[in-house]
C-alpha cells in the first residue's frame, strides 16, 4: 500500500517542477512592452535589433543586439533618451526617432524601455 501512494503524491509534485520553467518563460513573454518591440506596427525594434530569445532569422543585423542593457545604461533615462529620439546621438542614425516623431506614446516607450532593460 505504501509505494502506490506516495507515487500518487509525487505526481502533483512533477507536475509542478515541470511547469515551472513554461509558467516564467511566459510571464516574460506577457510583458507590454515586448509585444511593442516585436509587433512590426510599433516599435519593430526586432527589424534591426537582436536580442536575447530572438532566432538569427527574425531579428536584424544592421543594429547593434541589445543586451545586457542594465549594465551599459546604469541610467535609464539615457536609454529612454535614446529611444525617444536616436538622431539626438547621431543625426546620421538609421534608428527612427519614436518619441519625437510619435511613433510610439510616451508609455509605449516606458514599457518598451521596462523591456529592453530586462535584457
Ligand atoms: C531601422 C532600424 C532600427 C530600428 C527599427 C530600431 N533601431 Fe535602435 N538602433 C539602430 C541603429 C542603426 C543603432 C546604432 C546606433 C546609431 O545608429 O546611432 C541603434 C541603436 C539603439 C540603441 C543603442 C544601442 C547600444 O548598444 O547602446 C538602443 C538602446 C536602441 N537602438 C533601441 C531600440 C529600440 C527599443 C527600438 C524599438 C522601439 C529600436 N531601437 C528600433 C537602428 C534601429
Amino acid at each position: 500500500m505504501r509505494k502506490p501512494f506516495s507515487i500518487l503524491l509525487m505526481a502533483p509534485l512533477l507536475g509542478a517542477c515541470l511547469a515551472g520553467p513554461a509558467q516564467a518563460a511566459e510571464v516574460k513573454k506577457a510583458m507590454p512592452g515586448q509585444e511593442i518591440a516585436f509587433n512590426n506596427k510599433k516599435g519593430n525594434c526586432l527589424a534591426c535589433h537582436a536580442m536575447p530569445g530572438t532566432k538569427g532569422e527574425m531579428a536584424g543585423s544592421i543594429a547593434p543586439p541589445l543586451i545586457a542593457m542594465k549594465l551599459r545604461y546604469p541610467d535609464r533615462s539615457k536609454l529612454r533618451a535614446q529611444v525617444w529620439d536616436a538622431t539626438v546621438n547621431n543625426p546620421r542614425t538609421s534608428m527612427p526617432p519614436f518619441g519625437k516623431h510619435k511613433v510610439l506614446t510616451e508609455d509605449e516607450i516606458d514599457q518598451v524601455v521596462d523591456f529592453i532593460y530586462t535584457l
